[in-house]
């Protein structure tokens, strides 16, 4: 097992030079990068630029749409060469077989490997008060992410990203073999508090069942990138 392969660094920065400098100075220690939203305009720059450090592309693009845009986004994914991208799970299971179909029919076009598929399942902005009274779910917030959670298994995608609240249930209902990529999380030395309230220690998540953990900030905003990185490739390591 190498910690590299269960980090992913979320390049929450807006300029090309300063999501190159956070990659040479950390892909040593983590294996995965994450490129939002922010970067639409430069994805195959910053791909490429990841890939030449000897890095993985998780595009952050949380596709949503009919299920033949998505499986066209997904095309253009699967050339750009990323090794990751997400999709709605509420989008149905029409919408994410498609897109599955798609990444492996244009891998096979190209000569190349289909990205994993993960989906979204309740962004950690929406609460069970806004799921229930707002988007009228009955269900409950919990029971609801394991629902999608199954429909994304059941349609073949990799796993789900959730938060650590979530890793353990998601676990017992869909099996080991389910990959889920965990974001919040806060290793122990870092002590600033921020916006993200309910945060795991990568120990904790590690040992409850994440296979890929998401860290933005503990990194960014340290001192030295590359410290940052070590310390917590080392307390991973130390997990297994
Ligand atoms: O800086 P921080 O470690 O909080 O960054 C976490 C990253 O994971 C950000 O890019 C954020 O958008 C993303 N994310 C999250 N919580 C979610 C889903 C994604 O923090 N539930």
């Amino acid at each position: 097992m190498n910690p590299r392969d269960h980090i992913c660094l979320a390049l929450d920065v807006f300029e090309f030079d300063e999501a190159k400098k956070l990659v040479e100075a950390t892909s040593e220690y983590i294996g995965y990068f994450k490129v939002g939203m922010s970067f639409f305009d430069k994805v195959k720059s910053i791909s490429d630029m990841i890939h030449a450090n000897g890095g993985k592309v998780f595009l952050d693009m949380k596709f949503h749409d009919i299920p033949n845009t998505v499986s066209n986004a997904a095309k253009t994914a699967t050339r750009l060469g990323v090794d990751i991208f997400n999709i709605h799970a509420i989008g149905g299971t029409e919408m994410m077989r498609r897109t599955l179909d798609s990444t492996k029919e244009e891998a096979d076009n190209i000569g190349g490997e289909p990205p994993d598929i993960y989906a979204v399942t309740v962004l950690t902005s929406i609460d069970k008060i806004t799921l229930d009274a707002e988007l009228k779910v009955r269900m409950g917030l919990n029971n609801y992410v394991v629902y999608l959670a199954g429909l994304a298994k059941e349609a073949g995608l990799k796993g789900v990203v959730c938060s650590g609240h979530e890793v353990k249930a998601i676990k017992k209902a869909c099996g080991k073999d389910f990959k889920l990529i965990v974001p919040g999380i806060r290793p122990k030395w870092m002590s600033e508090t921020d916006d993200q309230k309910r945060v795991f220690t990568p120990e904790r998540a590690i040992k409850d069942g994440a296979d890929i953990l998401v860290v933005g900030r503990p990194i960014i905003m340290a001192e030295s990138h590359q410290e940052a990185a070590k310390r917590l490739f080392h307390e991973i390591d130390t997990t297994f």
